[in-house]
Formats: C-alpha cells, structure tokens, sequence
C-alpha cells in the first residue's frame, strides 16, 4: 500500500504519540489533532486520506467530527477509537458513516488491519461511483452499448413518456423486469411501480392481489385489502408472467383496463384507477394464444407496443462490460478489492451460449468471486463445460467436440504462479505493506518473499 496521509485525533498526548510511531512504521504521513475542532481545521486547509478519532473530547467530540465531516459531503474514512462502555457511541458513529471502531484497550495490529482495511473499502467505493457516474456502460440501470441494446434504449425512451401499454417479450435472465422498471422511471408517472408475478401467485389468490377484496368476501378476509391496481393507480402496474393468469380473470383484468374501473372481491363499489400497464413473457405470444393460454383480446389490448428484449449470446461484445460490472457489484457487496479477470478465462464467457442470459452471467461472477481469494479471476473458478456457440459448434466441419478452452489451460505453471502471486499479495495487504509481517503469514523467508515481490512486480 502506498503511503496515506492520516490525521490522529485523541485528547491524549501519549496515545497520539503512540499511534503516531506505529502509524508511521508503516509508512504512512501522520499528524495529530487534540480534539474534533482541531481536527476539522487541519482537514479544511490539508489533505487527508483518512482520519482515526477518539470518541471522547472536549469541545468536540467524535461524533460530532464524523457528523460535521458528512454534513460537509467529506467521505474521507473515519475509524473510531472506543473503549467497552461506549459500543453504543461507536455503533451511532457506524450509523453515521464511520468506517469502522475499535474497542480499547487494543494491539497495535488491530488498528493497522483497521486502517488498510478501510483504505482498501474507499478504493472500492471510489470506483464503484466511477463506474455508475463515468462510465458510459448503458442506458439508466442497463449495461450494454451494442447495436441491440442501442435499439432497445431508443425504443424505450420514445415509448416511456407515452400511456401505451407495452408487451415485453424475452427469453428468461433477459432483463424483462428491468425494462419494465425503466419504462416506469422515464414514464414521469409520479405513481409506484407495482410487479405482480402471475406465476409466483396461486390462482385462487391472484383476483383479490389485483382487485383487492373486502372484509368477509372470503373465508380468511379479515379485513378489507387493497388491490395491485389500486396500488398502481397513478403508477405502472407489471403483470409479469402474463401467460400464467387463469383465462377466467384475463377477461376480468380486459374489462378493468377497458373501463378503468376496479371492482373488489366481495364488494359492489367501484373504484376509478389510472393504470399504465406492463406486461412481460418469456413465452412466444402468438403460440400462447394459439394454445389457448392468453386471451387474443387481452393480448391485443396489451400488445400496442412490443419490445424484445435480446439475448446474450446476440450481444456477447457487451459481455465484457457485463462482466466488469458485475465484479464490482460482488467486489462492493464483500468489501474487496475488485479482482481483474484473465484474458483466457474472459474468453470463454464471450464464446459461451448463455441460455440462461444475464442472469446467468451474473450468477456465475457471483460465484467466481466468492472462489476467487485472490486478485484475479482465472478459468479455475469457472463451471467446467461452459461450451462454445452451439452455431460455432454446428458450423459444417466445425471441430464436433467443444474445445472453448485454450489448449494449454490445464499446464500448471501459470497457475501455481496466479496463486502464489495472489497469496502474496493478499498477506501484504493482511500485514498493511509490512514486509516482514507478510513473510510471517506467509510462513517463508523475507528473503524468500522480497525476490518473489520483485519477480511478480508487485511492488
Ligand atoms: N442489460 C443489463 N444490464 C445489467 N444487468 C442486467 C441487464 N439485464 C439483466 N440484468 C440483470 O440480470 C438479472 C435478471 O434480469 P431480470 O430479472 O430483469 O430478467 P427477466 O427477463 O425478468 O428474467 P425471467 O424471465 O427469468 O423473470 C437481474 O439481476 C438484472 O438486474
Ligand atoms: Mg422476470
């Protein structure tokens, strides 16, 4: 780690003294501060990287310095200094953005741990922000700038502002919900988004979901409900799954939409609703119609605009982008550093199929990340049998075995040498730059670790 600049803040001179030495002994620029005032002078005219406070001060204390730094929109990590009869101080302090606390009395390692560890969590927000705010990856919540998606995103914003209901179509893991979402956000409808799964709901409760029903309609009602639709009203209602609503209530929810009117289970009020409706289906239409699955009225009555959401494996040049987001997803949500992926490993996910689309994309990451102890995801961490494009495969004198894996991917070289590269690295992270620290961990010598440092660069 590189050298940070940390602002000490303790009422007490020895203890700042203390900090001070060891803080320094990593090599990292210290200065000191008797209180929160004092502290929030020195960080107003001087840059600081991160601050380590005690709680109780005079003039102002801990929490008062956290409050005034986050008031100020300052982010710079703040760890908290605590002894056992005030936890409760330092878990307000989490509450209002410390980084972390630390109970006293403590070793010195402790508060080093703490200190790199919250270095590294900044590292990681930093560029989580950077990849929502900078880079241009997609379209609101999307990521994908190929032609398809390009298309999608032009559709979408022409159709959003409009009242017309819009019929999704896509195959599973597509991103069907998501595009229903972002139609609702770009609608300018000051109402809720309000999915309503017709698969995930027994049919004999899904009437009274979408109407609402009133007290003693049906055994169980104990009290009047309100419906989906009334929910929606003002909003966009998601009838996910459409194809899976029994035909009886497909003419219910016809009349509801034709007239704009609710009628509750059980009730003989009507009530007026001001729906824009969503529907989504991974099902061929036509063919669910034919089959008898979905009203031909209903679905001409909802079909007025239809997106095709595409597929991955029709867009696998945003597969890269897909995956760099989705490792910092993971990377934030288990406070790491986002690990970098290897060109080989990178390689197979482009040329995979994906029937199970983005989801199953991110489904896969997730894994690797939770494998991967190290700063690179390789093809070790990845299923075994992710096949090539099966119109690669089919291709007329297309080698008939799949062979996605470079020929050399099991030589256990390289790999020996990620690892070792990997482990070192991470001990002198554990150790926070010390060196003789980490060749402890690593249970070799500091010879031994400082040529392995210089032969991978890791210095
Ligand atoms: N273009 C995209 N960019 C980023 N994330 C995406 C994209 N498309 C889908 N996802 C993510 O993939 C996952 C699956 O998406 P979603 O739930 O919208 O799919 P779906 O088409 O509704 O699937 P199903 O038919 O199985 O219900 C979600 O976590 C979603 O955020
Ligand atoms: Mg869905």
């Amino acid at each position: 780690m590189t050298a940070k600049r940390i602002l000490v803040v303790d009422n007490e001179a020895k203890m700042r003294r203390i900090l001070e030495l060891s803080l320094r002994s990593l090599g990292h620029e210290v200065e000191q501060a008797g209180d929160g005032q004092e502290a929030l002078a020195m960080l107003d005219t001087g840059s600081f990287d991160l601050v380590l406070t005690d709680l109780r001060m005079p003039r102002l204390d801990g929490i008062g310095l956290l409050r005034a730094l986050r008031e100020a929109d300052n982010d710079i990590p703040v760890i908290v200094m605590t002894a056992y009869g005030t936890i409760e101080t330092a878990v307000a302090a989490m509450k209002i953005g410390a980084a972390d606390y630390i109970i006293r009395p403590f070793e010195m390692e402790t508060i080093e741990m703490a200190v790199s560890r919250a270095l590294t969590m900044q590292v990681v927000q930093r560029e989580n922000r950077f990849l929502k705010e900078e880079m241009s990856r997609g379209w609101g919540d999307f990521v994908g700038t190929s032609k398809p998606m390009q298309d999608l995103y032009d559709l979408l914003k022409q159709v959003a502002p409009t009242r017309s209901s819009v019929f999704i179509v896509g195959e599973t893991g597509t991103g069907k919900e998501l595009v229903a979402r972002a139609l609702h956000v770009a609608s300018g409808r000051s109402g809720l988004f309000v999915p309503i799964n017709c698969a995930a709901i027994p049919a004999e409760l899904l009437e009274s979901e979408l109407f609402g029903h009133v007290k003693g309609a049906f055994t169980g009602a104990l009290r009047d409900r309100v419906g989906k639709c009334e929910l929606a009203s003002g909003g966009t209602l998601f009838l996910d799954e459409i194809t899976e609503m029994p035909i009886g209530l497909q003419a219910k929810l016809l009349r509801v939409l034709q007239e704009g009117v609710i009628e509750k289970v059980g009730g003989n009020a009507v009530t007026p609703v001001d729906l824009r409706v969503v529907a989504a289906t991974n099902r061929d239409p036509q063919q669910s119609v034919d089959a008898g699955l979905l009203r031909r009225d209903l679905y001409f009555r909802l079909n007025v605009v239809r997106v095709d959401v595409p597929l991955l494996r029709d867009r696998h040049g945003d597969i890269p982008l897909l995956v760099e987001y989705f490792v910092h997803k993971y990377s934030v949500e288990l406070s790491r550093t986002p690990p970098r992926i290897s060109s080989d490993a990178m390689a197979i996910l482009e040329g995979y199929a994906w029937p199970g689309n983005v989801r199953e994309l991110e489904n896969l990451i997730e894994r690797a990340m939770v494998l991967c102890r190290g700063d690179l995801i390789t093809v070790a961490h990845l299923p075994v049998g992710l096949g090539p494009l099966p119109a690669v495969a089919k291709e007329p004198g297309a080698d008939p075995k799949p062979a996605s894996r470079a020929p050399d991917s099991l030589a256990l070289r390289p790999h020996v040498d990620e690892l070792e590269r990997h482990l070192i690295h991470e001990a002198l992270l554990q150790a926070g730059g010390n060196k003789a620290a980490a060749a402890r961990l690593l249970k070799i010598s500091e010879r031994a670790l400082w040529y392995k440092i210089k032969r991978y660069g890791l210095t």
